[in-house]
């Protein structure tokens, strides 16, 4: 390792526990501290991942750098301050934020994002990319859940850090988070080494069904087995934990996810009335191709005979249409 990248990650590593530091016992850290109790955070999980605080101030976090004898050229390519155009002077990125580490895969923290303490812009602040710090590569809470993740043989992909940490309170510890980023073939790859088995748990609000359908197609495309989680009222999994509780989230989120065809059934039903004829039949035509794209012959008979079930369609016609379906897209 060049000795530039052994002071970014000393320098992260030092600021981490500052931050830490700050947020669970000094007043200044105090209204962070309180935003993050009373958002049901707990001491504990405080500690476990450790979450900090980063001071109200422009220059604290330069200083404090400039102190122990880092060349801020350098820490200003690590992403910790900005240079000033104006004069060349360095100032703090993070402050006043709540200071999520984000660690290497050996544990090694290698970045920040910052939450703001009210309605600031940007809600959250990350680091930006550096020589140690690559956003598509990397999901949050990785090295501790991989242990969790090998031995269930299953992992849960979440929208937020904030869901990663509810759901690790609510006994889930298998759970990752992309950096705000969307999934990518990289991130794929990090998962599928480990398992084959993931639900996918994003937001239940617009965005975040849209986003769990491109996660399912990806995954299920990298040959893992998918499942997705869909909570009622457009929650999301930290807001579901709150108002409804850890054990309904274990058995009514998690352990009751959709499958691939569950989940493709209520994703094309939305927007749609059924009982209208324009709808109905536009519905069964894309079910249809859903089904048609489904490998395993059993699978194909079984959400066919679902489908004429429910519409009161005769199996016949249903095969019929789907060799039109097929043919079509060829
Ligand atoms: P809370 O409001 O703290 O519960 O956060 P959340 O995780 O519910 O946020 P949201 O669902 O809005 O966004 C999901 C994820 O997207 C967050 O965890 C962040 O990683 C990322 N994100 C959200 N807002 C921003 C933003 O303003 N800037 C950046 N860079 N990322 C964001
Ligand atoms: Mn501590
Ligand atoms: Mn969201
Ligand atoms: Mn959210
Ligand atoms: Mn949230």
């Amino acid at each position: 390792v060049s000795p530039e990248l052994q002071q970014m990650h000393e320098a992260h590593n030092l600021l981490r526990k500052f931050y830490h530091h700050l947020l669970v016992n000094t007043k200044d850290g105090q209204q962070a501290l309180e935003y993050l109790l009373n958002r049901g955070f707990t001491m504990e999980s405080i500690e476990k991942f450790q979450i900090g605080y980063s001071l109200n101030s422009w220059d604290f976090v330069c200083k404090f750098l400039q102190k122990r004898k880092f060349p801020l050229e350098i820490m200003e390519r690590a992403g910790l301050v900005i240079r000033r155009e104006k004069d060349n002077s360095f100032f703090d990125r993070f402050r006043n934020r709540i200071m999520f580490p984000i660690f290497d895969r050996k544990g090694n923290p290698i970045a920040f994002s910052g939450r703001a303490l009210g309605d600031d812009d940007p809600k959250y602040l990350n680091s930006p990319e550096t020589a140690i710090f690559n956003k598509s590569k990397i999901l949050y809470n990785f090295q501790m859940a991989r242990p969790h993740i090998k031995k269930l043989q299953k992992a849960v992909l979440f929208e937020g850090f904030a869901d990663v940490i509810s759901a690790d309170r609510a006994g889930v510890e298998n759970g990752l988070a992309t950096m705000g980023t969307s999934l990518t073939e990289e991130h794929v790859a990090l998962i599928r080494k480990n398992t084959d088995s993931v639900t996918v748990c994003y937001d239940s609000d617009q965005a975040g069904i849209e986003a769990a359908n491109r996660a399912l197609e990806m995954l299920t495309q990298a040959g893992c087995q998918v499942r997705v989680a869909w909570m009622p009222d457009n929650l999301d999994p930290d807001d579901y934990i709150k108002q409804y509780s850890e054990e309904k989230f274990r058995n009514e989120v998690i352990e009751s996810s959709l499958t691939y065809m569950g989940f493709k059934m209520r994703y094309l039903r939305r927007g749609k009335r059924l009982n209208d004829e324009g709808d109905r039949l536009l519905y069964i035509e894309e079910v249809l191709k859903e089904i048609s794209n489904l490998s395993k012959a059993v699978e194909r008979d079984h959400y066919l005979r679902q489908l004429a079930a429910e519409f009161s369609l005769s199996l016949e016609a249903l095969k019929q249409q789907q060799k039109q379906v097929y043919f079509s897209k060829e």
